[in-house]
């Protein structure tokens, strides 16, 4: 592989360390042919961004890590929406076009196309297996490995990137697979992977099959175990078979016995024919005496309540005559008290006019009494008057006389008075009045005496009308007195009428005392007859009774026909023993029962035995089965055995492991003759793969030992120095490329450098110069770009790509 010609746009590491959006670099024209040519710049300047794009393999190395070249991505590098790499190579005569567009804006995409120049024109590039390219980053990854070799090989021996882990670091593991890569041992280690798989497989197979065995020998040990659980089966059935046979005999006796008993039982069937007669004589002799006793009871029941009917009748009768009786006598009493009552009535009659005269003279004194009463009231109504009178007389008579004494006292004034006789006395007043007074005492005078008349009148009167009004009192009396005696002459009157009133009516209840006198005797007789008929009833009713009482008593007395019959019975003999034939019968059912369970036993005897045969071919068919199972197992593990081999022999510590040894003197050599050319014969190295453990025991490892001749030591590579170790690194790193070169077409042309070269010393500086150079030489390469960080070794490059000058 030879770049030609790159154009990168958008990638931050151009931008920070140029200024620059977009950087093209012409290599053909740049190289002009060198051999070796020297990236420069100052730090930062963007000299790892170039490097890293110069190849056509889509990840930046110096990016992306020291452990491989996975853990890269565009997107960290880049800062447009769209960004761009093109890179035109050539991989020997063909020329070839990368395009690696990465968009950022919106939805991250990346589109990867290459294609190769044909005739004339650019066209799509195409692998032998069919694959085109077809933008897919996948696509592409493919179709560069498949044209420039593998990117793990490539950048492990053609591009040494800065912070990339040196070859001496690698572990055992990990150099042997890089190392089988390189040696193209990878069909190889598919293989040996296969193998592995294979093994895999296998191992599941056998755990199934083991667990499979495991469970048939379990079910072995479990029928054996119920195997031995069911004890000795040809033992159990013969026991059973004579246990059966004994109860077969024993059922064959009994049922001889039974037969014997039922023979002697056919022989007394005839007397016991003649029993079983006189017995059923003997019922129904017995049921018909039980059925005349019964009737007996029953008539002599229907007598007693007959009987009893009767009685009660008879009660209800004389009752009912009793009480006709009793009601007659009360009305003859009632009558006899009408006729006393009559008696009186007549008698009160009689006295009628007695009381009626009485009661007129009481009426006349009551009459003359108030009459008297009534005038003496008058005159005391009188006397009143004539007091009030008296008394108005005396206050009147009373008020003149004061009059006429005072006008007599005003009269006597006019001789007092001194204007008396006086010319003056026209004008005086007492002296008028006393003349006024003058002219009336006549007139007073005469009223007094008028009244004294009057009032003697008064009391004369008074007088009078006190002696005729006197003894009102005892006359009061006297009429209370004259009235209560007419009031008790009236009431006796009335009390007598009313008795004569009823006299017509009581007359009546003579003729009917007589009648019902007549019918209380009739009644009586009535009564006794009837007593008399009731009484002959009675005891009619009560001699049926006595006759039926009797006949009962007799046929309680045994039955005739049940005691002859009963002594019949006695003279037969006695009947066979029936409870013996039964008790045969049933020991027979049970011998025929035990028979039965002797038989059931007998087949689960035989069926056990069946059964524990059927275990024992159980067991014989597991065993084999588990014997085949066995053999099985053992062939599978000869076969895991075997796989076990192959894998570990097509894996790192088998073949691949030889190749390196194969690979080892020639890798050696290689290496120390770049060594020599640019360190001089002071070191030389080795490749080992088996390294000694702590026992001192050889095993599968790696390790490159390095012989120092200046003082004649030999360590591993390991525990050199840090500068040392980048020597032996770089001329290891060249030794497997210069070894990939001799077998492998697809060997890139350009050798890539982005090392640490300020750590050397000037000597050294020029020899690393002289391995460069050496390296080119013995490889056939066409060129090196490698990125210096010290002018002297940029001095000794044949040309300089400075980027100084591309920065703006
Ligand atoms: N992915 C990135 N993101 C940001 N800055 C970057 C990135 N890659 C490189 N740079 C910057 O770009 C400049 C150039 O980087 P680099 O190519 O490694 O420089 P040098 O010339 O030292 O090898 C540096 O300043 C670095 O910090
Ligand atoms: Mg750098």
């Amino acid at each position: 592989m030879i770049p030609l010609k790159l154009t990168l746009t958008g990638f931050n590491g151009i931008r920070d360390g140029m200024g620059r959006e977009s950087l093209v670099i012409d290599f053909e024209r740049e190289t002009g042919g060198a051999m070796l040519v020297a990236l420069t710049g100052g730090n930062g300047r963007g000299k790892s961004t170039l490097l890293d794009n110069m190849t056509p393999y889509p990840v930046m190395p110096s990016r992306a890590g020291a452990d491989g070249l996975g853990a890269f991505s565009y997107y960290d590098e880049v800062y447009l929406p769209e960004n761009h790499k093109e890179l035109e190579w050539r991989m020997g005569d063909t020329r070839y076009r990368s395009q690696i567009v990465i968009r950022v804006g919106g939805k991250r995409r990346t589109e990867a196309y290459l294609h190769e120049f044909g005739e004339k024109s650019w066209t799509p590039a195409r692998l032998g297996d069919g694959t085109v390219s077809d933008g897919r980053m996948e696509t592409y990854g493919r179709l560069v490995e498949g044209i420039a070799g593998p990117a793990a090989t490539f950048f492990s021996t053609a591009f040494s990137a800065q912070q990339r882990r040196q070859l001496s670091a690698y572990r055992n593991g990990e150099i042997k697979s890089l190392l089988a890569d390189l040696l193209r041992l990878d069909a190889v280690r598919e293989r040996g992977e296969r193998a592995n798989e294979v093994l895999r497989l296998l191992r599941c197979g056998q755990r199934a099959a083991r667990t499979q065995c495991e469970a048939q020998r379990q079910a072995v040990h479990a029928l054996r175990h119920e195997l031995a659980e069911m004890g000795d089966t040809t033992a159990q059935s013969e026991l059973a078979r004579q246990n059966r046979n004994v109860a077969a005999a024993r059922l064959d006796a009994r049922r001889n016995t039974l037969a014997a008993l039922r023979a002697e039982a056919d022989v007394a069937a005839g007397q016991e024919a003649r029993r079983v007669q006189l017995l059923a004589e003997r019922g129904t002799a017995l049921t018909g005496w039980r059925q005349t006793i019964e009737e007996l009871d029953n008539a002599i029941g229907g007598e007693e309540a007959a009987r009893d009917d009767m009685a009660q009748r008879h009660a209800q009768r004389a009752a009912s005559r009793e009480t006709g009786l009793a009601s007659l006598r009360a009305q003859r009493t009632t009558l006899l008290a009408s006729r006393e009552q009559e008696r009186r009535a007549a008698l009160a009659a009689a006295h009628v006019p007695l009381f009626q005269h009485l009661a007129g003279r009481r009426a006349s004194v009551v009459s003359e009494l108030r009459q008297s009463l009534a005038r003496k009231e008058k005159l005391a109504a009188d006397l009143a008057l004539a007091q009030a009178r008296q008394m108005a007389v005396e206050r009147e008579a009373g008020q003149a006389a004061l009059k006429a004494q005072e006008l007599r006292r005003r009269l006597s004034l006019t001789r007092e008075v001194p204007c008396s006789g006086m010319p003056m006395q026209t004008g005086c007043k007492l002296l008028g009045d006393a003349h006024a007074a003058h002219a009336l005492l006549p007139d007073a005078g005469a009223v007094v005496a008028r009244l004294n008349a009057a009032y003697t009148a008064i009391v004369d009167e008074i007088n009078g009308l006190r002696a005729g009004a006197s003894g009102i009192a005892s006359m009061c009396a006297a009429l209370a007195r004259a009235e209560q005696r007419q009031q008790c002459t009236a009431r006796r009157l009335a009390h007598a009428e009313r008795q004569a009133a009823r006299r017509e009516a009581l007359a009546l209840a003579a003729p009917l005392l007589t009648e019902v006198e007549d019918r209380l005797a009739t009644a009586a007789d009535h009564s006794a007859a009837e007593r008399a008929a009731d009484d002959h009833e009675y005891q009619a009713q009560e001699r049926r009774l006595s006759e039926l009482v009797r006949r009962r008593e007799e046929a309680a007395r045994p039955c005739a026909a049940v005691a002859r019959l009963d002594a019949q019975l006695a003279s037969l003999p006695p009947p066979p023993d029936l409870g013996a034939i039964g008790r045969a019968a049933q020991e027979c059912e049970q011998a025929q029962a035990q028979l039965r369970t002797a038989e059931q036993a007998q087949l689960a005897a035989l069926r056990a035995r069946d059964h524990a045969e059927e275990l024992r071919r159980q067991i014989a068919v597991k065993e084999q089965d588990c014997g085949r199972r066995e053999r099985g197992l053992a062939r599978l593990d000869e076969q895991m055995e075997m796989w076990s081999l192959l894998a570990k022999a097509l894996g790192n510590d088998g073949i691949i492991a030889l190749a390196i040894d194969d690979a080892g003197p020639e890798l050696s050599a290689l290496a120390n003759q770049l060594l020599l050319a640019c360190y001089g014969p002071r070191f030389t190295v080795s490749i080992k793969t088996q390294v000694a453990t702590a026992k001192g025991e050889l095993r599968e490892g790696f390790d490159i030992t390095v012989h120092d001749a200046q003082r004649d030591t030999v360590k591993s590579v390991t525990r050199m120095s840090g500068g040392e170790r980048i020597w032996i690194n770089e001329c290891l790193t060249r030794a497997m490329a210069l070894y990939l070169a001799q077998a492998d077409g697809r060997r890139s042309a350009t050798l890539f450098s982005d090392e640490a070269d300020g750590a050397f010393d000037a000597q050294h500086k020029r020899r690393f110069m002289e391995m460069k150079r050496e390296v080119l030489r013995v490889g056939g390469y066409a060129r090196e770009f490698f990125i210096s960080h010290t002018p002297e070794l940029a001095e000794m490059a044949d040309r300089v790509i400075d980027l100084d000058q591309y920065a703006t």
